[in-house]
């Protein structure tokens, strides 16, 4: 069967970037003038998939509106002839979008269970609203071409400095089939390093089969007491092979303020209107901190030097 959905959760609290996100979803966040959400629209767009569901909770409407027409904005965008603006403005109105509320954010598993109507009884892909991932072939399409040969459950991993592996979903491989597709002992949500199986984690984009809603119906809370995916994930793997696929792209997490700092940087400069002045800001910027690096070490070294007094004072 083809895989023509996908749902993208995007209702989490973003505690990590408070306060920006007291009243605005994290997904909403520009990446220099895209909000992290559209690149995944675009991702999935790209992958083939005809119908999307964003899981919504509090900050619904931004993101509404963002795939919405607005009508008063492009009327003056055309009165003025802004006509680059305008196809900007417009592309993001032809999708085929859906919404759903998360009325409480009680994990990932439980934002994926409200897609369940949406789904039916096909496979579909989950993309996390804050995970951008880059590489000649967009991951939820290598996923997709996995499933096409496999007809089964595939979940994307990439490895983590060993020290993160409480952040993530981890798996037990078991064996490489093929070329970075692993058979999975096991899925374990956030181990400490030292119970860590390996330090491939699970990244933002998974293949599913419908059978996980009915897992996800019955799954109790898990790690930070929130209905975890992995944990459903874990336990579809015990009655139909779930595979996991190492990407070797780059991965940007926008969720926190360091990945979100990253990853502004790295689209900047790659962005045709900002490119140069970034690229000539940075230099600038790694100039002065050398300087400063610099600076630092001399007084150093000199706060160590002993001094006539100091020697006085030992002897
Ligand atoms: P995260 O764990 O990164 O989101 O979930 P969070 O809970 O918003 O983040 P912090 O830790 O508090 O900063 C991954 C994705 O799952 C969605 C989030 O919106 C994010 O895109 N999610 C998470 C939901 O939709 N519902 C939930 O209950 C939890």
């Amino acid at each position: 069967m083809k895989v023509k959905k996908a749902v993208i959760p995007a209702a989490g609290l973003g505690t990590r970037f408070l306060p920006a996100t007291k009243a605005m979803a994290k997904e909403m966040l520009p990446i220099v003038d895209k909000p992290t959400i559209q690149f995944i629209v675009e991702e999935a767009l790209k992958a083939g998939i005809e119908d999307i569901l964003i899981v919504t909770g509090k900050a619904k409407r931004p993101i509404e509106d963002h795939f919405d027409a607005n009508i008063e904005l492009e009327t003056n965008l055309r009165e003025k002839g802004k006509t680059e603006l305008l196809k900007l403005v417009e592309e993001t109105t032809d999708v085929n979008l859906h919404f759903i509320r998360q009325s409480h954010p009680r994990g990932l598993g439980h934002a994926v269970l409200q897609a369940k109507a949406f789904v039916g009884n096909e496979p579909f892909v989950v993309m996390l609203g804050d995970d951008l991932m880059e590489d000649e072939i967009p991951l939820t399409k290598q996923l997709i071409n996995d499933y096409e040969k496999t007809h089964a459950s595939t979940i994307a991993v990439m490895k983590v400095p060993h020290e993160e592996t409480y952040k993530y979903g981890i798996i037990d491989p078991e064996a490489e089939v093929a070329d970075g597709l692993y058979n999975v002992r096991s899925f374990v949500e956030k181990p400490k390093p030292e119970n860590a199986p390996s330090d491939l984690a699970i990244i933002g984009r998974y293949l599913l089969t419908p059978e996980i809603f009915h897992i996800l119906e019955n799954q109790a809370p898990g790690a930070g007491d929130e209905i975890q995916l992995t944990d459903a994930i874990d336990t579809l793997n015990k009655t139909q092979r779930v595979f996991a696929q190492e990407f070797k792209g780059k991965r940007y997490d926008v969720g926190d303020k360091i990945g979100f700092l990253k990853t502004s940087i790295a689209y900047g400069l790659t962005h045709p209107e900002v490119k140069a002045d970034l690229r000539a800001f940075i230099k600038e910027l790694g100039a002065e901190l050398t300087a400063e690096d610099e600076l630092q070490a001399i007084s150093a070294k000199a706060a160590k030097k002993p001094t006539a007094e100091t020697k006085k004072a030992d002897q």
